[in-house]
């Protein structure tokens, strides 16, 4: 596979052919906010945290950069003013609906956002999918999904599942950056299969 080399706040920057502006820029230790990223995954672009600046042949864009492949001769500024306006406006968004998470009041400081800026819409789940894509591709079990769609889309257990799966798995928990999916699995457990949390075994009718 080539090589090619882009610039990215500045900093050479010497990259595969096939990899993408985050991956290049994290070879290089410069970071880049995600929330819907994990390199064991594929590429989801959900969230646009990621987004960057890219000037390439004397043209500029805006691109998530978790997924925008790398270019010879790229330049990336990953702290433009603009970059840095969406990212704030993207966390002041998603406060709504998880005001207590501590990634997001983490970036939060960073980018400047207000996380009383929109009114309260707590949701808790800021569907980054990282659960549920991690249950399906990397454990290949798919315990959990979203349903739903709009304003109402959000993540479940499917109980006879994650009585069967997650009781020594729990491989997600420290994916979710809201705490969310943890609060979802007790409350699947606690109602559809209580005995693994009091450990004690199952009655006849609850199997
Ligand atoms: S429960 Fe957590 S990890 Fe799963 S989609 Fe929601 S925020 Fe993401
Ligand atoms: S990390 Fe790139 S879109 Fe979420």
């Amino acid at each position: 596979m080539s090589e090619m080399l882009l610039r990215i706040d500045g900093k050479e920057v010497t990259a595969r052919e096939g990899m993408t502006v985050l991956e290049a820029a994290r070879s290089a230790d410069i970071f880049i906010p995600t929330l819907c990223h994990h390199e064991k995954l594929e590429p989801y672009g959900g969230c646009r945290l990621c987004t960057v600046e890219v000037e390439s042949r004397g043209r500029t864009n805006l691109v998530a950069s978790c997924l925008y492949p790398v270019e010879r001769d790229l330049v990336v500024r990953t702290r433009s003013a603009v970059v840095d306006k969406i990212r704030k406006l993207i966390l002041e968004l998603l406060l709504a609906h998880a005001p207590d998470s501590t990634e997001l009041k983490e970036l939060a400081k960073t980018y400047g956002a207000n996380k009383d800026r929109f009114e309260k819409e707590p949701q808790f789940c800021i569907l980054c999918g990282l659960c549920v894509r991690y249950c399906a591709e990397v454990k290949k079990k798919n315990v959990i999904g979203f349903v739903d769609n709009g304003g109402k889309r959000e993540i479940s257990f499917i109980p006879e599942l994650a009585a069967k799966e997650c009781w020594d798995c729990k491989e997600c928990y420290p994916l979710c950056p809201t705490s969310y999916l943890q609060a979802a699995y007790h409350l699947t457990e606690a109602i559809a299969f209580p005995w693994l949390s009091t450990k004690r075994l199952p009655t006849r009718e609850e199997t």
